[in-house]
């Protein structure tokens, strides 16, 4: 699935850049068949400017033109010559029929401007027409004014389409870009709710089964020795603890999720918080042979809690470092006030927490890497509950931990 949405993403930006290729490639051929129409229309213009000065040129007295004609083969004498009244009058006749809103200009046969209607400066050449009655081999121009451009309204227009397509392809990628991370999310979720049910519903039935099976045995009537007995129902008291602990948790959970978690703070004592998340797992770290210490501050105020829900927390807590211990077999339960707030910690040997994942962990369903592979099971909403439970108080839950080197949750509770 999110491999075709990393294929479907793919397809839009490679087709965005074909459209963004083409339209480049079109807009660049209008602007230049824009200037094509231009310079050809000024061509034009400049052999029909040609054509009347040729016949303006028919009525002008020969030795004026002829003046004109040695002027242009020894230029430091085209200066006094164009001053003559006569050879003025017949450039301003030639050139006053020539509209257009360019400037024309007169050239001799070595392409010099020798007379135009306003001064040339840097204007551009558009266009020339060679004349052929007359002052053959002179040239009638068009120039191109200064600041104007023949091309302005086609290259503003350009720029307008340019700024469209690239916004039309900004909103394409990035609509696509988001709708792919919304998409990648979503199936995330959804892989996380799959192994949670899984998780939970094997976390159920290990209970389950034990109780079954002192129950049976039990129940055969094959165990005649009282202490053993006693000892079998133990475990089915134990084990129904721990079921109903799961329960809870994944039921608080929901009530999170719904939004319907309320939490009943009273001032309570925190000793026996502490010894009572304890108390369901000695059997376990004896089992287990795990260094228990245990530290809880003399004369520690009453807090304003909701006792229940701490001391979940705590379970939850405590749970995890034992099931993360790895071979670090110790346990350490700390309550101390520091800084105007009560400090739950709870430290383990274990396997510790990459720092990359330290506030991953906090999300639901989220469990790192392989603790699966690892055998351990979990359904990943317990440190998602502890978050919750902390943030209901006004406290939070913090983690120092290293991968290998153990961990340390910290739950911190405003105290008035
Ligand atoms: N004390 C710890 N040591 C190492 N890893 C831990 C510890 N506590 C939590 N984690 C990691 O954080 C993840 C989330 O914890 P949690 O929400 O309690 O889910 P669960 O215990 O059901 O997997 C765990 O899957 C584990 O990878
Ligand atoms: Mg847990």
């Amino acid at each position: 699935m999110s491999r075709w949405s990393g294929w479907a993403l793919g397809a839009v930006i490679a087709a965005a850049a074909v459209l963004a290729a083409l339209g480049w490639v079109s807009l660049r051929q209008w602007e230049r068949s824009a200037q094509l129409v231009v310079r050809e229309q000024a061509r034009d213009m400049a052999a029909m400017a040609a054509e009347k000065i040729e016949m303006v040129l028919r009525d002008v007295p020969d030795d004026v033109i002829a003046r004109l004609r040695r002027a242009a083969e020894r230029p430091e004498e085209l200066e006094s010559v164009l001053a003559e009244p006569a050879v003025r009058e017949v450039l301003e006749r030639t050139l006053g029929g020539v509209e257009a809103t360019s400037i024309a200009a007169l050239l001799d046969p070595a392409d010099r401007p020798v007379y135009a209607r306003e001064p040339l400066g840097a204007a551009e050449r558009l266009a020339s027409a060679r004349l052929r009655a007359g002052l053959p081999d002179w040239k009638i121009a068009l120039y191109q004014p200064e600041g104007v451009s023949p091309y302005g309204a086609v290259r503003r227009q350009v720029m307008l389409f340019s700024c469209a397509l690239g916004v039309l392809l900004v909103v394409i990628v990035a609509g696509s870009v988001i709708t792919y991370r919304l998409m990648r999310r979503e199936s995330e979720i959804t892989r996380l709710k799959a192994d949670f049910v899984a998780n939970v519903s094997h976390d159920l039935k290990t209970p389950l089964s034990v109780i079954r099976m002192y129950g049976e045995t039990l129940e055969m009537g094959r165990v005649s020795d009282a202490a053993q007995r006693d000892a079998y129902y133990r475990v089915i008291t134990r084990e129904s603890e721990r079921l109903s602990r799961l329960i809870d948790n994944v039921l608080d959970f929901s009530r999170i999720e719904g939004g319907r978690r309320t939490y009943e703070r009273a001032l309570s004592a925190v000793e026996p918080v502490v010894r009572e998340s304890l108390e369901p797992f000695a059997w376990q770290l004896a089992q287990g042979g795990f260094a228990v210490d245990v530290d809880v501050a003399p004369n520690l105020p009453d807090v304003r809690m909701d006792a229940a829900a701490v001391g979940q927390a705590l379970s939850n807590l405590i749970d995890n470092a034992i099931k993360y211990s790895g071979d670090g077999k110790r346990l350490e339960v700390t309550a101390a006030v520091t800084d105007g707030a009560l400090h739950l910690a709870v430290t383990d040997d274990g396997i510790g927490i990459p720092a990359g994942e330290h506030t991953r962990i906090f999300e639901k369903f989220y469990r790192v890497g392989h603790s699966e592979t690892q055998g351990r099971r979990g359904s990943g909403v317990g440190l998602a509950l502890v978050r919750h439970v902390a943030q209901a108080h006004g406290g939070r839950v913090t983690v120092e931990s290293r991968s290998g080197h153990g961990s340390r949750f910290t739950l911190v509770l405003p105290v008035e």
